[in-house]
């Protein structure tokens, strides 16, 4: 156990990787008792730039970054992806550790489940876990904030930090961390994008060569909607239904197209400036989320 705790000149060198709750718990402990300030990044694996982007954030925000990687089950729906989501681990690992990440928490499902699935204690966000992905993917974000509970009260971070691509999941843990009064900063941040356009998710990795050449169409019309929102004032109404019609002529199967405001995902009014245009459309095999913020002119 004391093979986990190393030297200060070690630390920062060289990555720690645990799987149990015990040796975590060590670690952050001692981390602790040094007076050190800890930034976490919680993830599902198969990393992407956009989850490197976080890591890079994360050092510049605290003395030691903690990253988990778990596929939390109770996220995915009956006939989702959970029994094939991409793990990666090796490959994770060694990305994470050259770029300079302190320890990698891998749990296995009877770390953060230890009573099972069935009747087990769920953490639920009323309301905003109800709308737009919730609708479709329902219990999704119940998943999520459950496990996001259990991490935030293991890892007990200063500052957690998560990608903006998931726009409601951010919502949905800050409104989670401020109810439950966890000691937290929950940092939303910018979605990273590859040279097309597209929002990287480990879900690209579902899309064929010719289904990740139409993949860019989703983020060009978010473009589009947003333009026509501030440059003609044009009606909410009208740019959500060019923005399906525009999605299912290019061949994708969108579930929503929505404009909300950015602070609550509530339906805007006329008053409101601060908007997000949020979508979620299949391509394939390929559930695929992105969004759009927009700021109107005033007046
Ligand atoms: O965004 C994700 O990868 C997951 O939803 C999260 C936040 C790690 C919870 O499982």
């Amino acid at each position: 156990m004391n093979t986990l705790l190393l030297s200060e000149s070690e630390a920062g060198v060289r990555m720690q990787t645990v799987h149990g709750l015990p040796n975590l718990r060590e670690i952050i402990l001692h981390w602790r008792r040094q007076g050190h300030s800890i930034a976490f990044v919680p993830t599902m694996g198969n990393l992407h730039g956009g989850h490197l982007s976080l890591l890079a954030r994360a050092r510049e925000l605290a003395d030691r970054t903690v990253m988990s990687i778990f596929v939390n089950p109770i996220q995915f729906g009956r006939g989702e992806d959970y029994e094939h989501y991409p793990s990666t681990l090796a490959e994770d690992s060694r990305k994470l550790s050259a770029n300079g990440l302190d320890l990698l928490f891998a749990p296995d499902l009877a770390q953060l489940y230890p009573g099972g699935f069935d009747t087990d204690t769920r953490v639920t966000v009323p309301e905003l876990s109800d709308i737009l992905c919730g609708k479709f993917r329902p219990g999704h974000f119940s998943g999520v904030a459950t496990v996001v509970s259990k991490l935030l009260i293991n890892v007990q971070p200063d500052v957690a930090l998560f990608g903006e691509k998931d726009y409601q999941q951010v919502l949905v843990i800050k409104r989670m961390a401020k109810d439950l009064c966890f000691p937290v900063r929950i940092l939303g941040m910018p979605i990273v994008r590859e040279a097309d356009g597209l929002a990287m998710s480990s879900r690209n990795a579902y899309l064929s060569a010719e289904e990740r050449a139409l993949a860019p169409v989703i983020y060009r019309t978010l473009q589009q909607s947003a333009l026509k929102l501030r440059q003609s004032g044009a009606q909410f109404a009208q740019v959500e239904a060019d923005g399906m019609r525009t999605l299912q002529q290019a061949g994708l199967r969108p579930e929503y197209f929505s404009i909300r405001r950015a602070e609550d995902l509530g339906e805007p009014g006329p008053g409101d400036r601060d908007l997000s245009i949020l979508v979620a459309a299949w391509l394939g095999k390929a559930r695929l989320i992105d969004n759009i913020r927009v700021e109107l002119p005033a007046g």
